[in-house]
């Protein structure tokens, strides 16, 4: 299982004060030194924490793997397909959350996610949507030519017992295995943090997880090179 580092945090941070640090350019390319396999931001409509500067810095830089976490939207499809990321992947929006909330329900934005594809694979992109792991969404995904699904393990990781836990880590591993089947990658992210990546990791066939919050909350206690050495030596 590969493993990506969501960097928005960062920004956030830099943007607190409208100067230059911490720098989520440095930051990426700490994190790839240190063993990352790939770099996740999410350009927002509203420009909350990544802007449009760091993903083209990002782009020329990074020499592991862009993810630009985007809504299908008209002006930042267009920007995607300029800066051309290895991976775009496709999220709902919505101005007043704090963070993505869920996956995108594919079945009703087929037409707007089907031409958002076309677009990003005739740029040389490939795609992933955010979905929920239901059969029906990943039949769409596929459908629709996605190349990957990135499952939301948001509401696997807030579970507040163990049944609910298990109860959605099994609706999870019948979604990877049907997202197999149909030739899809699989990606996950969301909430996944050093204590339940230790039940996650034991679901098979997961390509690729996206972390955050996590591991930049770890790497203030003891620094990011570490907090990513720990993740990896969890993920094995
Ligand atoms: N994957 C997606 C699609 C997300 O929107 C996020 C949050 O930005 C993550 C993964 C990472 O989530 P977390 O910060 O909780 O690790």
């Amino acid at each position: 299982m590969r493993f990506s580092l969501n960097i928005d945090h960062i920004a956030t941070l830099r943007n607190a004060r409208g100067e230059d640090e911490p720098d989520p350019i440095a930051i990426a390319l700490l994190a790839e030194q240190a063993g990352v396999d790939g770099i996740v931001v999410h350009l927002r409509e509203d420009r909350r924490h990544i802007n449009e500067r760091d993903v083209r810095l990002l782009r020329e830089l990074i020499t592991t793997k862009l993810d630009l976490e985007m809504a299908a939207t008209e002006e930042i499809i267009r920007i995607a397909c300029d800066v051309g990321p290895e991976l775009a992947t496709i999220v709902p929006e919505r101005r007043q959350e704090l963070t993505t909330e869920g996956g995108i329900n594919v079945i009703d934005n087929i037409d707007k996610l089907k031409s958002a594809i076309k677009d990003l694979h005739n740029a040389g992109i490939m795609v992933s949507l955010f979905i929920e792991p239901h059969i029906d969404q990943i039949d769409a995904a596929a459908e629709i030519d996605a190349d990957f699904i990135e499952i939301h393990t948001g509401v696997f990781a807030n579970a507040v017992n163990e049944e609910e836990q298990f109860d959605e880590l099994d609706k999870i591993r019948i979604a990877v295995k049907h997202a197999k089947k149909l030739g899809l990658g699989v990606n996950a992210g969301h909430g996944l943090d050093y204590q339940n990546i230790k039940i996650f990791r034991e679901v098979p066939d997961i390509d690729e997880v996206s972390i955050g919050h996590a591991i930049i909350a770890r790497a203030v206690f003891v620094g990011l090179k570490e907090a990513i050495h720990e993740m990896i030596r969890l993920i094995g």
